[in-house]
């Protein structure tokens, strides 16, 4: 299946009043998740701009927000932006894609990508990293998470949308490779099981830092 960014976006608007009745408290029950957003944000220093790509509905904007840090959400479904607005008025989101950012370079003390790159191409990866690196300071902090794997799930029906969609899992070596490529270095990552109460694959949650220009 080759997916447009129209029908990705389309499946996103569709689902994302269920989107947000599933994740926006999901954070409350993984601590492993809120203890790397902390240390995200203790990195890149307090008040510090932060860009949350594919922020969905916002959960995680919000998090980094009560860290303390000055988020930016950014997510390509109005759907979603509309559920993080409700739910979070005081916070900034913005539709757009973020394989085309409309940022200034060295915008942002860090960037927060958590299962938005779950819909890329090997072949995306690379041009996507070099754009979100583009939009970092000198030595900003990205944190990335996605989900373990090599071969695509097809969900027909997601979340009872009526669209299907199609999520690419990666080999955890694809991804530091594609970072590499991309001029990010110190990379980290760290791998975990799927929580019961998750769909069953395993997360890799990875640090990296923008490198310096050659
Ligand atoms: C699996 S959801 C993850 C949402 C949220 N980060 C979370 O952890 O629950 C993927 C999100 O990425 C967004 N997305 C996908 N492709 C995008 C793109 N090219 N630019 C911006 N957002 C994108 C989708 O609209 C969706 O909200």
């Amino acid at each position: 299946m080759n997916q447009s960014l129209h029908h990705i976006q389309q499946a996103y608007d569709a689902s994302a009043e269920a989107y947000a009745e599933k994740f926006l408290n999901e954070l409350e029950h993984k601590p492993l998740d809120r203890q790397l957003l902390e240390r995200f944000a203790a990195s890149v220093g307090n008040a510090a701009r932060v860009l949350d790509l594919g922020c969905g509905p916002g959960h995680t904007t919000s998090y980094l927000a009560s860290l303390g840090l000055d988020p930016l959400g950014l997510d390509l479904a109005p759907g979603m932006i509309a559920q993080a607005n409700g739910s979070f008025p005081s916070l900034r989101f913005e539709v757009g894609d973020f394989s085309d950012l409309r940022y200034p370079d060295q915008a942002f003390s860090g960037c927060l990508a958590f299962y938005c790159i779950v819909h890329l191409r090997r072949e995306d990866l690379t041009p996507v990293f070099r754009e979100m690196r583009r939009v970092l300071c000198a030595g900003g902090l990205l944190l990335l998470s996605f989900h373990v794997g090599s071969t695509p799930v097809i969900a027909d029906d997601f979340l009872q949308s009526g669209c299907s969609l199609e999520f690419h899992p990666f080999p955890v070596d694809v991804i530091e490779s594609a970072l590499d490529e991309a001029g990010f270095v110190d990379v980290e990552p760290l791998v975990r099981e799927p929580y019961p109460t998750e769909y069953p694959s395993q997360r890799c949650y990875l640090f990296a830092r923008r490198g310096n220009d050659e």
